[in-house]
């Protein structure tokens, strides 16, 4: 099996000067629930690089991004993004608290050439919520009401191309869309480095998009790319629980109280299925205000991390690995206290000697702070989480699928 990578436009296969250009980034950053301030930039300033082309090309350049999703402690404005790109960019960022309104089409349509506007938060438009085929898509009001501003579409948020949402599969199918120079690197370079028949393959999963996670799971065995997965953080409790073993009471009646409960019958039916699922022998838990370990059998903390025993057994199975991936935190890395599962886990991974594609915002943010040897040894950082790991395990995504329509109905033609 091998990476399928779509026959998409890119900004080279397209001739984007002195037009109105509508971008689609991913700006989906770490939001700090106490301040309000972005937690790590990395996103936004690695799209700065297409924003920037296409201002030097003189285009009216209109900017889309999520961030967060409805009800999340960082599902917050824009404002403050486009405080972070006029900083970097050294241009001023024009911002508008509309998407899709008479007040954001009429700023659009004055928009002059050398300028950038950003518009507030997709998921305020509920369309934005609801996934469907690129086709419907294009008959949203979101689609229908900002298309006809524009003269092209460029689609630099590989890291959301899992998503088909009408701002991501939408504008594909209405209007000349090539990837911008974000997608165009991290396809680029995991065409080069990925090769699903180098094995063993282990990924590391955890973090807090815990019904993505499965999902996952379920695609890498399906498509048979994983030989090990080594859980943490609250997917490996979810999975724990599958195999009947009781977290404590205070650790049940969270999963419970989120929902989380609801995902057990999917990832009990993977274990019966005889997915490679490894999960935490031991915990760093919260007890007394202090953090102590307790095996998985015996917890009566709260859960925040996972515990010495794990980190070594997790490292010997790395060190049998060819690629190892890595994806989502180990514990509540917020808390210093709670922080070494997942800086432990990324610095062996490293030294184990496989080759190691770190993924998502987290630990991009680990990697920022290992020491600059170890960090020189990391085969590739990618911007993206989800859509990552669906691109590895062989899954088209929607976003990609529907730039390939786009590029053959608009710009390559039909051969
Ligand atoms: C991500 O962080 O993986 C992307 O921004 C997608 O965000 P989502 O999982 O909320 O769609």
């Amino acid at each position: 099996m091998s990476l399928s990578i779509p026959k998409i436009a890119l900004i080279d296969d397209y001739d984007i000067t002195n037009k109105k250009v509508l971008v689609r980034v991913d700006f989906n950053s770490p939001i700090d629930p106490k301040t309000g301030e972005i937690l790590d930039d990395h996103r936004i300033r690695g799209h700065t690089k297409t924003l920037k082309e296409l201002i030097d090309k003189n285009n009216a350049v209109v900017v889309m991004s999520h961030q967060g999703r409805p009800g999340g402690s960082d599902f917050v404005s824009l404002s403050i993004h486009a405080k972070k790109v006029s900083e970097l960019m050294g241009i001023e960022v024009q911002f508008i608290d509309d998407v899709i309104g008479p007040a954001a089409r009429e700023r659009i349509k004055n928009l002059k050439n050398g300028e950038i506007l950003l518009l507030e938060n997709t998921r305020i438009v509920s369309e934005e919520i609801i996934e469907a085929t690129p086709e419907k898509q294009a008959k949203t009001f979101f689609v229908q009401k900002l298309a006809p501003l524009f003269d092209v579409f460029v689609l630099d948020a590989f890291s959301t191309a899992h998503r088909s949402q009408p701002s991501l599969v939408g504008f594909p199918m209405v209007l000349p869309s090539v990837g911008g120079r974000v997608l165009e690197a991290e396809i680029k370079a995991l065409a080069r480095i990925f090769r699903p028949d180098e094995k063993p393959i282990v990924f590391v999963l955890g973090g807090a998009k815990v019904e993505d996670s499965l999902k996952i799971i379920e695609t890498l065995i399906r498509n048979g790319v994983a030989d090990r997965i080594l859980t943490t953080g609250l997917l490996s409790m979810i999975f724990l629980v599958a195999k009947g073993i009781y977290l404590g009471k205070e650790n049940m009646r969270f999963l419970n109280e989120k929902g989380y409960t609801a995902l057990i019958p999917r990832a009990r039916r993977l274990l019966l299925m005889g997915a490679p699922v490894e999960t935490p022998y031991d915990f760093g838990v919260l007890k007394n205000d202090k953090r102590i370990e307790e095996p998985a059998t015996k917890v009566t903390g709260k859960i925040m991390d996972i515990g010495e025993k794990t980190i070594n057994m997790y490292h010997e199975i790395m060190k049998e690995a060819k690629v190892i991936v890595l994806r989502g935190p180990a514990g509540v890395i917020e808390d210093p206290r709670f922080k070494k599962g997942t800086f432990e886990i990324a610095k062996r991974a490293i030294e184990s000697g496989g080759f190691t594609i770190f993924g998502g915002g987290h630990f991009i943010a680990i990697a920022n702070e290992l020491d600059e040897g170890l960090r020189k040894k990391i085969g590739h950082i990618s911007l993206a989480g989800g859509a990552l790991l669906l691109f590895l395990s062989g899954e088209r995504l929607p976003a990609l699928e529907a730039l390939e329509i786009s590029a053959k109905k608009f710009i390559f033609g039909e051969k």
